[in-house]
Formats: structure tokens, C-alpha cells, sequence
């Protein structure tokens, strides 16, 4: 793919989410994101928050956060509530106006920015922690984003990602099987069932459409999930050593528990640390 191609595709997604992240979405957030939505998932990522901000204050009284499409701010609060300085970037207006309201104790030791996350990163600046929450899968060449990042990272600077798809063809068939199945249960209730299955089709015939916000939002979804091995094996490269956390999310608010006590692993974490 030429370096023209790769841009507008990127520009289509930037566009699908900035246009897909309105007032309404903003205000439904809570509800249809497992992250945020279930006490489990929320659990663990505090765990994982006070784990990387328990070693970026190895080096540093106030670590310095950079986060990358920020959202809505839930994801942003635990880094401010333990004592961090963050900077949030998103494209959404409506999103970010949600993160300086839900954030507002913290604004003293919070900047917002609303930008798209390659122009964030054509900075001097240097952080602690890089943190993409839920967001990796929205960005079509997320590895080049990643390189970017560990670039405005400090000396002992960590990156961390979480809410990410396994990567689909990595998931074992009968975890694939059990999810897919849960979700579908899930969406026959949602709204624009015959829509979604009309999309599922056709990209199950490999083809994407420009036009379809569906299609670019979260770009990864509806493709093959994000490659945890590939994102590992750039880390690894630039000197980080990678845990990989994996664990079970989905929609349906009685499928969670499930899921989880089966043992299925459908999404993961990722907490890098420079090698010492
Ligand atoms: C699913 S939300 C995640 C929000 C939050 N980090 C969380 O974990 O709840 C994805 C966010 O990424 C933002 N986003 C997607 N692509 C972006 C880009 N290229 N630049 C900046 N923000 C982007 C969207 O606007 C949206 O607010």
C-alpha cells in the first residue's frame, strides 16, 4: 500500500470517528462499553493504572500521562485520581467537553486537546506513560502509531494498551464459537439488527466500503482484531519487555460472567517497560 493510500485511510477513519462520537454517543457511552460499563473490567484496569503508575514513580514524583484518544474521560480519571499529570488527546468534541466535566477536580494537573492522535504526537514533548484505552482498534495502522508513540516516551517511559480484540484468527475456535454466539444473542435486541447482518455479510466477503462510517469507526472489529504478537514483537524490538493480560469482555450484561468463568479470552491488555 503507497504512503497516499495509507493517509486517506487513515483520514476516513479519523473522519467516521469524529462523526460517530457525537452528543448522543457521548451520552450512551456508559452503557455499551464492557470497559466501563461492568465492575470487573473496571477492576481491572485500576490494577493495571496503579501497577504502571507504581513504576513510572520509580523515576518520577508526578508521572506525566499522555492519552490517546481520551474519550469520554473514564479511562483518564484513575491516572488522575492516583496523582498523575495527563495530557488527553481526542478528535471528539463532544467526548472530550464529557472528560474536562467528569475530570474537573483534577484540571490543574489535566490539559486537553482536541487533535487527531498523529498530530498529537509530532511533538518534543516527553511522557511517562503513553496509554491507548479501548482506542488501538480504531486506528487502521496502529503499529506506526505505536512507533511514534515509544518516541515521546522519557528514558524509563512505559507504554500501555488496553480494550483490544485478540486478534481473531489467534482465538481458539471453541472461544470463537462461544463469542460469537453470545454476541449475536446480544445484538438480535439491538437496534438495526437487519442492517448489521446485512454488513456482516459483506464483509465476510472481504469487502469494505469507504463510505460506511460502520466500516471505519472501529476499524479493527470489523476486520481481523488487532495483532497483540505484532504490537509485542515492535515493543520487543525498541528495548521494552511486554506483558500481555487477556481476558474475557462482550456486550450482553448476563454473557460478561459468563464468558469470564468459561475462561474465554477475547481481548487483551498490553503494559510495556523498558528492559533494564
Ligand atoms: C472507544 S473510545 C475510547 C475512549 C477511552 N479511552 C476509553 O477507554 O473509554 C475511542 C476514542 O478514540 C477517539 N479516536 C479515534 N481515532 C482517533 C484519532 N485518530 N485521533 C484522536 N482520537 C481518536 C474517538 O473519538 C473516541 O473518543
Amino acid at each position: 500500500m503507497t504512503e497516499t493510500e495509507q493517509t486517506a485511510i487513515d483520514r476516513e477513519a479519523i473522519a467516521a470517528n469524529e462523526a460517530f462520537f457525537n452528543q448522543e454517543t457521548t451520552r450512551r457511552y456508559l452503557e455499551v462499553s464492557p470497559h466501563v460499563k461492568y465492575p470487573s473490567l473496571r477492576q481491572l484496569y485500576s490494577r493495571l493504572v496503579a501497577d504502571v503508575l507504581a513504576h513510572a514513580r520509580k523515576y518520577s514524583e508526578v508521572p506525566t500521562v499522555l492519552d490517546l484518544g481520551a474519550g469520554e474521560g473514564s479511562a483518564t480519571l484513575p491516572f488522575l485520581e492516583l496523582g498523575a499529570r495527563v495530557v488527553a488527546v481526542d478528535v471528539s468534541d463532544s467526548q472530550l467537553s464529557e472528560l474536562r466535566r467528569k475530570c474537573n477536580s483534577y484540571k490543574d494537573r489535566l490539559q486537553v486537546r482536541q487533535a487527531d492522535i498523529r498530530s498529537a504526537l509530532l511533538t518534543d514533548e516527553h511522557y511517562d506513560v503513553l496509554v491507548m484505552s479501548s482506542c488501538l482498534h480504531h486506528i487502521p495502522d496502529y503499529l506506526s502509531v505505536i512507533q511514534a508513540g515509544v518516541n515521546a516516551l522519557s528514558k524509563n517511559g512505559q507504554f500501555f494498551s488496553f480494550q483490544d480484540p485478540i486478534r481473531y484468527d489467534t482465538v481458539g475456535t471453541l472461544s470463537r464459537w462461544l463469542n460469537k454466539t453470545m454476541y449475536f444473542s446480544w445484538r438480535i435486541f439491538q437496534e438495526d439488527f437487519f442492517g448489521g447482518l446485512s454488513r456482516r455479510l459483506r464483509r465476510a466477503r472481504g469487502i469494505y466500503l469507504d463510505d460506511c462510517p460502520a466500516d471505519n469507526t472501529e476499524y479493527h472489529v470489523v476486520r481481523n482484531g488487532v495483532d497483540q504478537d505484532k504490537i509485542v514483537e515492535l515493543l520487543s524490538s525498541k528495548g521494552f519487555e511486554c506483558r500481555v493480560v487477556r481476558y474475557f469482555s462482550t456486550q450482553g450484561s448476563v454473557f460478561q460472567p459468563l464468558g469470564s468463568a468459561l475462561g474465554i479470552q477475547n481481548t487483551f491488555a498490553i503494559i510495556a517497560k523498558r528492559r533494564t
